[in-house]
């Protein structure tokens, strides 16, 4: 209730309940006074049904009355107790959150030496923990599968954790520090630079033509020029990428940002700046480190 910032809706809501108790109270009552005449309890109302059942004239059975009662005296008993009238807490002062919180503090104190165990192994090592690899998968769905897919093959713009293609490199601590300080690639746009149109067509031509791919030779010639210029500050030259910037290797036919002549333009017009958030304060060291190793073991099942 704390979300709204008048107490209109407290108000309100406790109005309908409280309002909805006394209706209900005001109704059994009404309804249980009996208004039979003496003589006429237990004798039939003239209503039959299938030719031989007949309707009896007779107030409702005790028991069954009472249940009722008991059901608004439970009612009463719990608003007391718990938050249901609006913006009142209850007596016993539990809350979704509360039980939530107790609820991950019991989990995370059964789990804490299972990962304290983990933590203590190298990354390579532990990749190879069958019991921790199901763990990693398990955090994996949880944690990273919205931006790298639950198959970890990424889509564009997530690179894909199965290849042996990175962007900051696979060995086991530079995944770690990946997953624990996050990362963001920083590719300027480079349509002003470039003159233009015309300048990131003779760029984008020479970038293509890095991975085999046939190309416009005299567009290429032009591109290695300014490609020279500007690009092998951090794309190294012949493309061959630098995973202490991030910098994509270009001369291989894996793309982040797809390879269709109008992406890679695209890219280069306008520039990219993938992120990957930190999660070393959300999950905590253990917990990426289990991670480290799963993505360790994802992109050696092959040896
Ligand atoms: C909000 C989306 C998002 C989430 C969630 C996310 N990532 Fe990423 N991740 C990215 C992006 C985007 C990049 C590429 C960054 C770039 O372009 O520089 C990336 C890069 C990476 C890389 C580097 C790959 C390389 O080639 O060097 C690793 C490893 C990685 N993520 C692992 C994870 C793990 C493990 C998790 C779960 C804890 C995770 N990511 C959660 C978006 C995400
Ligand atoms: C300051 C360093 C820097 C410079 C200079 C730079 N790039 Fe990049 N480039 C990057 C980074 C970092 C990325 C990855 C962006 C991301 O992860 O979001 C990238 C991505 C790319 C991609 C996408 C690759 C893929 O797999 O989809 C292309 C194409 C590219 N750059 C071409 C160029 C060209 C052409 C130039 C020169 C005109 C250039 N870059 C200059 C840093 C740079």
């Amino acid at each position: 209730m704390s979300d709204f910032t008048s107490s209109f809706w407290s108000w309100f809501i406790t109005a309908i309940v409280v309002g909805g108790i006394a209706w209900l109270l005001y109704l059994l009552r009404a309804n249980t006074k009996s208004t039979i005449p003496a003589d006429e309890i237990g004798k039939p109302t003239g209503h039959v049904w299938d030719e031989d059942l007949v309707e009896l004239n007779n107030p409702l059975p005790r028991w069954w009355l009472y249940m009722f009662y008991i059901t608004i005296a439970f009612a009463i008993g719990y608003l007391i107790l718990y938050p249901g009238l609006g913006s009142y807490q209850g007596l016993l002062g539990w809350s979704e959150t509360g039980q939530h919180e107790a609820e991950v503090k019991a989990a995370e104190a059964q789990t804490a030496p299972m990962y304290d165990k983990f933590l203590k192994q190298e990354i390579a090592a532990l990749a190879q923990d069958k019991d921790a690899m199901k763990t990693g998968e398990r955090l994996f769905v949880n944690y990273c599968a919205v931006c790298h897919g639950s198959d970890a093959r990424g889509a564009r713009g997530f690179p894909n954790l199965r290849d042996d293609d990175w962007l900051y490199g696979g060995a086991p601590e530079t995944i770690k520090t990946t997953i624990m300080y996050g990362r963001n690639g920083m590719m300027p746009s480079w349509e002003g630079p470039l003159g233009g149109e015309a300048g990131v067509n003779d760029v984008a031509n020479y970038v293509m033509s890095l991975s085999g791919r046939k190309v416009d030779e005299e567009a290429a010639r032009r591109g290695e020029e300014k490609f020279n210029m500007f690009c092998v500050g951090c794309h190294m030259a012949g493309g061959t990428g630098n995973q202490a910037l991030g910098a994509p290797r270009l001369n291989d036919g894996t793309w982040l940002y797809g390879g269709s002549p109008k992406a890679i333009k695209t890219t280069i017009a306008k520039g990219r700046s993938g992120k990957m958030p930190a999660h070393a304060e959300f999950l905590g060291e253990a917990k990426v480190h289990v991670l480290a190793a799963y993505i360790f073991s994802l992109s050696h099942e092959d040896d």
